[in-house]
C-alpha cells in the first residue's frame, strides 16, 4: 500500500483527526480532520460500512483534505476505507491507498484483511481510553485534601462530574461567585446543593469570610427568629446569654439557608425584611445591626407550587430566586456515575485504610440503576461496601452479606421495564440501557434530540437504539 492513515474521533471536538499514518508528512497528516459524514473517511464512520474508491481520481466524494495525494498521476490508485469498531461501536476509520491491480475482485481479499486489522486496532484504542479514563479517576482523587487550605480548594474542586448537565453547573458557580447576587439552589436530596453552596462561597472573594449554614427543616417554629437574628440575655425563658444569630456570624460572609420551603410563614416576613433593609434586631434587643452578606438558600420543594397555594409568600420568593441553579438527579447524569464510583472508592479506601475494587459487573450493575437517593445514595452506598468488603474485590457474587438486600433490589429495579433477557451479564446490562434509554425519553417528553444529549450519545445512536430496543411512549403517558 502507498499510504494508510488511522483516524480517531477526538472526544473533545467529535471531530475525526487522523492519529497515525504511513506515507504522509506531518504536515499532511495534521490537515486530516473530517467531520461525521463528510468525504469518505467521514461517511464509513457514518455508516458503520467500508467503501471502496477503485479510482480515485473519478470519485467525487474523495475530498483530498491532507494534500498528500494532489499531483495524481501515474499509476491508477484505489482507496478503501473500513470502520473501527468495538462492540457495534464505531471508534474510528482505517484507511488505505492501494496501487490498482487491474483485477476489482482482490478488493474482497483487502477488506477482509483490513478488518482484521481494524479491529485489532479498536481493541487497542479501546483499551487505551478505558486506562485514560483511570487515570482521570485517579487524577481527581489524587486531589484529596491534606490540609486545612487543601480542604477549602476541594470544595470548589470536590464536585466531580464530566456530563455536560454538571458542566453547566460548574459554569454558573464560576459567573454567580464573582458577584453578590442572590442564588437559589434546586435540585432533588442528595444532588449536591451544600456543595454547590460551598463552592460558591469558596470561589468568591467571600471566601476567607465564614459560611455559615442554616438548616431550616430542623429550627423549632418558637427559635427561628433567634436562630437568624440571635436574642439578648433575658428575651425569653432559657435566653440566659446573649447569643448572635446566624446573619451577624454571617457578616461579610455567605449565609446558606439549607430547606428555605421549610421556613414557617411567621419568620417568612422578618426574613423578607431584613433582605430588604440589610438590618435588623436581636430578639428582645432595640439595638440595629447592620450586616452584609450573601445569602444562598437551598430546596429540594416545588416552591412555586408552595406560593400558589400560599405556604410561600411569593415577595421572598422573588427576592430568593434572583438566580437559581438546578442541579440535575443523578439518573440524567448517569455518564457521572462511573467518576462518582472512583472518587468515593478512593476516598473511603483512604479513609478506613483499605483498598477495595469492584468488580466490572458489579460497576456496570451501579452504573445501571437510578439511585433515587441521588450522590449521597451512591456515596453511601460505597462506604458500606468499602467498610464490609471481606476482600479486596468485590464482585456479585461476594456482595457483603448486609447489603445483599440492598443490592438484589438494585437488580431488581434495573430490570423491570425488560421482559426478556435479563439472566445473562449482556442481557442484564441491556435492560439496564434500555430502562435507562426509556427513562430519559419520557423526561426529554420524547424529543430524542434532548434524551440524546441527556445521555450523551449522540442522534444517530439514540434512534438505533430505539429502533434496537422497540420503544414507544406509553399510551397513559401520553394521554
Ligand atoms: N458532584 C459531586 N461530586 C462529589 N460528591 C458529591 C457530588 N454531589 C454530591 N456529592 C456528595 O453527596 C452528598 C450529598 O450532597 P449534598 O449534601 O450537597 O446534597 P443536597 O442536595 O444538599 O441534599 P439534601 O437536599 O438531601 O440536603 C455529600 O456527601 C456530597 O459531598
Ligand atoms: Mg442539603
Amino acid at each position: 500500500m502507498k499510504r494508510g492513515t488511522i483516524t480517531l474521533r477526538d472526544p473533545a471536538s467529535g471531530e475525526l483527526a487522523i492519529q497515525v499514518s504511513h506515507g504522509l508528512s506531518q504536515k499532511e497528516q495534521a490537515r486530516g480532520r473530517y467531520r461525521i459524514g463528510e468525504g469518505i473517511t467521514g461517511k464509513v464512520f457514518e455508516t458503520g460500512k467500508p467503501i471502496v474508491v477503485p479510482d480515485l481520481r473519478a470519485d467525487r466524494r474523495f475530498l483530498n483534505r491532507t494534500g498528500a495525494r494532489t499531483a495524481l498521476v501515474g499509476p491508477q490508485l484505489s482507496f478503501l476505507a473500513v470502520p473501527i469498531k468495538v462492540h457495534g461501536e464505531t471508534l474510528g476509520v482505517l484507511g488505505v491507498d492501494r496501487l490498482f491491480s487491474g483485477d476489482p475482485g482482490s478488493f474482497d481479499e483487502d477488506l477482509s484483511v483490513l478488518s482484521i486489522v481494524a479491529l485489532l486496532i479498536g481493541q487497542a484504542v479501546k483499551l487505551h481510553h478505558l486506562t485514560a479514563q483511570e487515570r482521570r479517576e485517579l487524577l481527581v482523587s489524587d486531589q484529596e485534601p491534606q490540609n486545612e487550605l487543601r480542604e477549602k480548594h476541594r470544595s470548589v474542586g470536590g464536585i466531580v462530574g464530566q456530563s455536560s448537565a454538571i458542566q453547566e453547573v460548574f459554569g454558573a458557580i464560576a459567573r454567580v461567585a464573582q458577584s453578590q447576587v442572590t442564588v437559589m439552589l434546586r435540585g432533588e436530596s442528595g444532588t449536591g446543593k451544600e456543595l454547590v453552596a460551598k463552592a460558591i462561597h469558596h470561589s468568591s472573594a467571600r471566601a476567607e469570610r465564614p459560611f455559615i449554614r442554616l438548616h431550616c427543616a430542623a429550627v423549632p417554629e418558637m427559635l427561628f427568629e433567634s436562630e437568624l437574628f440571635g436574642h439578648e440575655r433575658g428575651a425569653f425563658t432559657g435566653a440566659t446569654e446573649m447569643r448572635k444569630g446566624r446573619f451577624e456570624l454571617a457578616h461579610q460572609g455567605t449565609l446558606f439557608l439549607d430547606e428555605i420551603g421549610d421556613i414557617p410563614l411567621a419568620t417568612q416576613v422578618k426574613l423578607l425584611r431584613v433582605l430588604q433593609e440589610q438590618r435588623f434586631e436581636r430578639v428582645g434587643g432595640n439595638q440595629t445591626h447592620v450586616v452584609d452578606v450573601r445569602l444562598i438558600s437551598a430546596t429540594h420543594q416545588d416552591l412555586e407550587a408552595m406560593v400558589k397555594s400560599g405556604a410561600f409568600r411569593e415577595d421572598l420568593y422573588y427576592r430568593l430566586n434572583v438566580v437559581p441553579i438546578t442541579l440535575p438527579p443523578l439518573l440524567e447524569r448517569a455518564g457521572d456515575i462511573p467518576l462518582l464510583i472512583g472518587h468515593f472508592l478512593q476516598k473511603y479506601n483512604k479513609q478506613n485504610r483499605r483498598a477495595v475494587r469492584l468488580s466490572t459487573e458489579l460497576r456496570a450493575l451501579m452504573a445501571g440503576y437510578h439511585w433515587p437517593g441521588n450522590v449521597r445514595e451512591l456515596e453511601n452506598c460505597i462506604e458500606r461496601l468499602v467498610v464490609m468488603a471481606d476482600a479486596d474485590l468485590v464482585t456479585l457474587r461476594t456482595i457483603p452479606t448486609t447489603l445483599r438486600g440492598y443490592f438484589s433490589d438494585m437488580r431488581h429495579v434495573s430490570r423491570t421495564g425488560l421482559d426478556y433477557g435479563a439472566h445473562t451479564l449482556t442481557g442484564g446490562l441491556e435492560s439496564i440501557e434500555r430502562d435507562r434509554l426509556k427513562k430519559a425519553l419520557e423526561r426529554a417528553g420524547w424529543v430524542q434530540a434532548k434524551a440524546a444529549r441527556a445521555l450523551g450519545i449522540s442522534p444517530r445512536q439514540i434512534a438505533y437504539k430505539i429502533r434496537k430496543y422497540r420503544l414507544v411512549p406509553d399510551t397513559t403517558s401520553l394521554s
